[in-house]
This record gives structure tokens, C-alpha cells and sequence, in this order.
């Protein structure tokens, strides 16, 4: 047979054991492990993979179009950052030092900093520029072997600039290799013109703005702060089930800052995902594992704002499925890097570096309905993988704060290749 690309004689490959399901409780720490491993892939689709020998012999290499040599290297899944605020017009430094200085989070939110200060920045920016910005950061996301990312809107906070944001967001998708899965996010505040009477933006939400982006085909989720000072249950309720009624299926940013009970909200609503959870209850995890809602967690926050990790060993001993995601926002998580996500998964929440490997790639594409098409390299799945320069998948997230990819490939196409990786092994 003939193969578009064949990748070869590499040290390692990690993916998910064959299936299209998220891996639920412990079965997250048994990865399919392949040594001197090979990928055949035929148009955009992964034909084979298995052991170099057995590849070569159904694919022989001389026919192939395109050949990797992968000697040293490990192959893997492409990260599927599940959790972004991607389009954001402007950065918050001036925020990070305040919290330096003992200002919290919240408390910058409260005197009109925060999500409201990006929103300003937001509105005043024409959609072009914004595409522009979205672009060059996907470009980043790519040299960190990002292949897939969701993006949320949520800076807007208007009709006008909410569709803006959703709208750059799908032009800069049109001119990057890295596939973009977009997220109503309006409910992300209450604008600073609506503080007075916050049952107005809520009907604005579900009346006027969640009608037109699900007609305009702008977004496939719609999310929901719903936490202590921002958005209550019940809002969130409406909010999330009028999305639904419009074919937006529903997320939650989770019980971040205290317990609400979100979690538990997700799990009657039938969210796809809940994320954050920081201060989740035992209640609320059980509901969301009865559920089947995904878990997904984001410690690059935790780790910026300083605040307790959740609990990721109790969620998976529970029976959730977790996954991982960079949360890549400017206010609470100025980092892109899922690697480092990886890293502090492992370091802070205990998970062992095969469970942050399954969350990050196999849970991460379930948790944007994508769990049958991408996240694992498994015959029938899109060609989206890595090479790192590095032999043993526990090396990423051990080796922190360095960059080890080597090349990637995006819908069977070598779209970066020979990154000039860093050597200090
Ligand atoms: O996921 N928690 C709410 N939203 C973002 C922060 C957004 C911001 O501060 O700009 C988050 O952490
Ligand atoms: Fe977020």
C-alpha cells in the first residue's frame, strides 16, 4: 500500500488504547505505548501505526510520498488545548504586579479591572487587527505542538462586539493550519453599563445574542462564568439552557473561586465540560461522573493566581473523566504552554505523566466533542501528531520550561518541521 506520509523508527509513540470514548478514573494512567513505532497516513487520515518493521512492510517506504524519519524521537498526539480565551485584544500586566503586591484577583475585579479592563481594550479594536493577533498567537500555539485549540469570546460583552470577537476568531482560523473550535462565552461578566440591572444582560444573552450566533454558525458552545460575584445558578441556568435550545452545547467555568455549586449544575444542564473546578464539592463531582461531564482542569491558573489546585486525584478516583487545558487568557493565565500544563499536573494535582499525556490529548478532544476525530493516533482519526525531541514521553512534562518539539504534522500535512529545539539533555 501506499502511504502520503511515513513516519519511522521512532523511539516512542504514545497515544490513547484504540477507542473514541474519554478514558474515565484510572483507566487515564494506561496509555498504548509503541517502541521503535511508525505512522502510515494516507490523505488526512492516519491509515496504520504500529511497529516500524510491521509498517514498512505494508507501507513500503520507497512508495511513500513523504518520509519522517523519527530516529531518537517521540511521536504524539498533538496537544487539544480545550480551554481559551484566545481572542483578547490587550494584556494585563499592570494586574500581575497588583497581585505581587497582595491585590486579588477578585479584588481587581470588584474596582472594574479584571475581565472588564480586557473588554474595554476588546471593543476598541476593529475585527482585522484582532484576526491579526488571533493569527500570530496560533502560530505560537503550533511551535508548541498545539494542533487543535478552543476559543472563547467574552471580552465583548455587546451583540456587536461579541459577534466581532466570534468573527475574528473564524478569520484567523481561515489562515492557520491549527483548527480553531469556537465558544459563546457573553455570560463571561456583566458589562460595566448593565451593573445596575443585571436581568436585562441576561435577557440580551438569551434573547438577542444566542440566537444570532447560532444562526450565524459562530460557535458550537456557549459557556458561563458561574462562580461567587459574577454569574448565579439560576442565571447560569437560563443562560445555558437557552444555548442549548439553540444547538450551542453547554460548558461552565466551574466553581472556581468558591462553590456555588456549578459543578453539580453542569450535571442537570448535561454540559459537555466543566472547568476549573477549584472549589468543587464531592457532591457536585458525583453528579458530573453520573453525568458523563468531562472535568477539565486548568493549573496554569491556580499556579498564576496562587490559589489551591483541584483536586484532579479525587476526580479520577471518583470515575471522571479528566482532561487538561491552558485556560491561555490575559488576566488569570498569560501562558499558552501546554507542556507546562503537563508539568504542573503532575508536580501539583499528582497526576503521573501518562494520566497529563491522556487528559491533555484523548479527554481534551472529548471534551470538545471531538473524541471520535482527534486527539489519539489510531487508524481512522485525523493525522494530527508531534515529534519531540525526546525518547520517553515522561520527559515533557519532567524537562519543564524547554521546548522539545521537533516537527508537526496537521491534517496529514508536515506544517512544521526541524524546529530548531533546544539541547541540554
Ligand atoms: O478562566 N474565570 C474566568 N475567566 C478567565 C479569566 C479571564 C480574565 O481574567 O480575563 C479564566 O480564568
Ligand atoms: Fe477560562
Amino acid at each position: 500500500m501506499k502511504a502520503d506520509l511515513l513516519v519511522h523508527s521512532a523511539a516512542e509513540l504514545i497515544t490513547a488504547p484504540p477507542g473514541s470514548k474519554p478514558l474515565v478514573g484510572l483507566d487515564l494512567d494506561h496509555p498504548l505505548l509503541i517502541q521503535d513505532a511508525a505512522v502510515a497516513v494516507v490523505g488526512e487520515r492516519i491509515a496504520a501505526i504500529g511497529t516500524t518493521a510491521d509498517i514498512l512492510a505494508a507501507y513500503p517506504e520507497r512508495e511513500a510520498a513523504h518520509v519522517l524519519d523519527a530516529r531518537g524521537r517521540l511521536v504524539a498526539p498533538g496537544f487539544v488545548d480545550a480551554h481559551t480565551h484566545l481572542p483578547f485584544a490587550g494584556t494585563r500586566e499592570m494586574e500581575f504586579d497588583a497581585r505581587a503586591r497582595g491585590e486579588s484577583y477578585e479584588a481587581i475585579a470588584a474596582r472594574g479591572g479584571g475581565i472588564r479592563a480586557s473588554v474595554r481594550q476588546l471593543r476598541a479594536i476593529d475585527e482585522d487587527a484582532l484576526a491579526g493577533r488571533v493569527v500570530r498567537r496560533l502560530d505560537t500555539l503550533l511551535r508548541q505542538g498545539i494542533t487543535t485549540v478552543e476559543a472563547k469570546s467574552g471580552y465583548g460583552l455587546s451583540t456587536e462586539s461579541e459577534l466581532k470577537q466570534l468573527r475574528a476568531v473564524r478569520l484567523a482560523g481561515e489562515r492557520s493550519p491549527v483548527e480553531i473550535v469556537p465558544t459563546f462565552l457573553g455570560a463571561h461578566e456583566i458589562p460595566d453599563e448593565y451593573r445596575g440591572h443585571r436581568a436585562a444582560y441576561v435577557e440580551l444573552l438569551t434573547r438577542e445574542m444566542i440566537p444570532q450566533v447560532a444562526t450565524m454558525g459562530l460557535a458550537r458552545f456557549c459557556d458561563v462564568f458561574c462562580d461567587r460575584g459574577v454569574y448565579t445558578v439560576e442565571e447560569s441556568r437560563s443562560i445555558l439552557l437557552a444555548g442549548k435550545g439553540h444547538g450551542l452545547l453547554p460548558k461552565l467555568h466551574a466553581d472556581e473561586l468558591a462553590d456555588v455549586g456549578a459543578a453539580a449544575l453542569a450535571a442537570e444542564v448535561g454540559a459537555i465540560s466543566a472547568d476549573h473546578l477549584l472549589h468543587a464539592s464531592d457532591a457536585g463531582l458525583d453528579a458530573m461522573a453520573q453525568a458523563g461531564v468531562i472535568a477539565v482542569l486548568l493549573p496554569g491558573t491556580a499556579f498564576t493566581l496562587g490559589l489551591p489546585y483541584a483536586r484532579a486525584r479525587a476526580m479520577v478516583e471518583r470515575g471522571l473523566a479528566v482532561a487538561l487545558a491552558t485556560d491561555f487568557n490575559p488576566g488569570s493565565t498569560m501562558s499558552s504552554s501546554m507542556s507546562i500544563a503537563l508539568t504542573l499536573a503532575v508536580t501539583q494535582m499528582k497526576l503521573s505523566p501518562a494520566e497529563a499525556w491522556m487528559a491533555a490529548t484523548a479527554n481534551a478532544a472529548s471534551a470538545i466533542g471531538e473524541g471520535a476525530r482527534l486527539g489519539r493516533i489510531q487508524p481512522g482519526f485525523q493525522a494530527d501528531f508531534c515529534l519531540f525531541d525526546a525518547s520517553d514521553y515522561r520527559h515533557i512534562p519532567y524537562h519543564y520550561g524547554h521546548e522539545h518539539l521537533h516537527a508537526v504534522v496537521k491534517r496529514g500535512r508536515v506544517v512544521l518541521e526541524g524546529v530548531q529545539a533546544w539541547t541540554c539533555t
